[in-house]
């Protein structure tokens, strides 16, 4: 391994947050007396809005901004959010441009991986932040957060959308939606779609100026995808391998934005024919799972059967996974929660071209944990990552004969589990 090569894996690893926290969703709001219309409406939708998304594992932090303050950001209980931001107060000044930009590396500074930063502010950038740009793209590229910034001004109405903010959405997997005072509220309903379905990819590298064909591949492991499109009078049709247009689920169709879901697709070449008055830009969200069987036993397992679906604490223990035949596996991690550490496992193929394998721990009593599984589609190479649902070890019970034990322990499942899709050629 060359010195360079060391060094980059060194400083990934010191890069990536080990912490395994929730996903936060920071609402980021430019609070400057020119918001009034704004925040009362944010303010008459928060309530829904955070009802009907609590229950996904995310914490919620409000980061007020008004030239010169930054922040701080509030990181209350979900109810204590929701007081916050009924008592949010516009400020005295007009200004713009705003230091938005600042607000928006606060927020990222502030939130773990994975997190969703929604900004809502009526002004541009200042200029004089720009340099902020590279600082909050390397951060969204870290974290793998999202941006998503909701317009409603622009500084002066003869001007474009700042291409500042353009550049942020595209480089932190979000977008720009200009909304007036009278559909802003549809920016809530966005928020509650992106949140709901667990999105394990997001590409946000399209802009288009006028028009645009995007071609897309559905396969076996896609559940769901969402695809928005921002700019004047947007519009989108999904066309698919036949050549014919689906009738897909229209959730938003605004003046300014689009946004069309498909559930059940399947597999093949689609081609998402976008147009617009002038520029746009088109986000796409994927979600893909893959089905892994596990199970645990003190001795080494043949099969599922022999299994139970949470380990003994304190010994020895098997972990058998099945995957789909299709698949060979490249690594498994246990993640514990609430601390946040990660362990290698090694494991050994029981039958590789069934898509047996089995890895061996001693597990602690009370410390649930999830299994993060790395897999490889044998033909293409695809890389395929996905993490289980919590698993908790099994309380110390009185010692049964063996018999019933092995009774007892004949529990057969299986899960889904949410996957991201890689090229593998991006990792050699
Ligand atoms: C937010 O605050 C809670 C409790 O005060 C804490 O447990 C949690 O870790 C905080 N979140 C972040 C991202 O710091
Ligand atoms: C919204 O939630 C806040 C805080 O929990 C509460 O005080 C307020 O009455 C709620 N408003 C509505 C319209 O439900
Ligand atoms: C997209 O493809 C259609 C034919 O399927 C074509 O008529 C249209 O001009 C294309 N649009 C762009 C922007 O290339
Ligand atoms: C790899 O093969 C699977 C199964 O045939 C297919 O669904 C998937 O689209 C392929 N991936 C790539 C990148 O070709
Ligand atoms: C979407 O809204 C536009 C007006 O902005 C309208 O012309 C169009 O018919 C709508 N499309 C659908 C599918 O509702």
């Amino acid at each position: 391994m060359s010195r360079l090569l060391f060094i980059f894996l060194l400083l990934t690893i010191i890069a990536v947050p080990f912490v395994l926290s929730k996903r936060s969703l920071v609402f980021v709001v430019d609070t400057t007396i020119s918001m009034t219309d704004e925040i009362s409406i944010i303010k008459s939708n928060i309530n829904a809005t955070v009802d009907s998304i609590k229950d996904f594992d995310v914490e919620f932090i409000l980061l007020p901004f008004a030239d010169p303050e930054v922040g701080p950001p509030i990181n209350e209980t979900t109810s204590g959010f929701l007081d916050m931001v009924h008592l949010l107060e516009e400020k005295g000044e007009n200004d713009c441009p705003e230091e938005s930009l600042g607000a928006i590396k606060m927020a990222l500074q502030r939130s773990g991986p994975n997190s969703h930063i929604y900004v809502f502010t009526d002004a541009k950038p200042r200029t004089k932040d720009i340099d902020e740009i590279k600082t909050i793209t390397n951060m969204c590229d870290i974290q793998k957060s999202q941006v998503l910034i909701f317009l409603t001004g622009k500084c002066s109405p003869t001007d474009p959308i700042d291409a500042v903010y353009y550049d942020v959405a595209k480089n932190c997997r979000g977008s720009v939606i200009l909304y007036d005072l009278g559909s802003l509220r549809h920016a809530f309903k966005y928020i509650k779609e992106i949140v709901k379905t667990q999105w394990n990819q997001v590409d946000a590298q399209y802009d288009f100026l006028r028009g645009k064909n995007i071609s897309f591949a559905v396969d076996t492991y896609t559940t769901d995808m969402m695809i928005s499109v921002a700019g004047e009078h947007p519009d989108i049709e999904i066309i698919n391998h036949l050549g014919e247009k689906m009738d897909v689920q229209r959730i938003i169709n605004t003046s300014t934005a689009c946004v069309v879901i498909m559930q059940q697709l399947t597999e093949g070449e689609y081609k998402a024919a976008v147009t617009g008055v002038d520029y746009g830009m088109v986000t796409i969200y994927t979600r893909r799972a893959i089905h892994v069987e596990f199970g645990f036993s003190s001795k080494l397992p043949r099969s599922l059967d022999e299994t139970s679906k949470a380990p003994i604490p304190g010994i020895s223990c098997y972990i058998l996974v099945i995957l789909d035949a299709n698949l060979e596996l490249t690594s498994i991690k246990l993640q514990i929660a609430k601390t946040g550490e990660e362990i290698h496992l090694q494991y050994q193929a029981l039958d590789k071209t069934r898509g047996y394998y089995v890895a061996n721990n001693i597990f602690e009593h009370g410390k649930t944990f999830k299994l993060s599984i790395t897999a490889r589609h044998k033909e293409n190479k695809t890389v395929i990552e996905g993490v289980t649902p919590p698993v908790k070890p099994q309380d110390p019970v009185r010692p049964l004969p063996a018999r019933s034990q092995v009774f007892l322990s004949r529990v057969l499942f299986g899960q889904t589990i949410l996957a991201t899709l890689f090229h593998f050629n991006v990792y050699l």
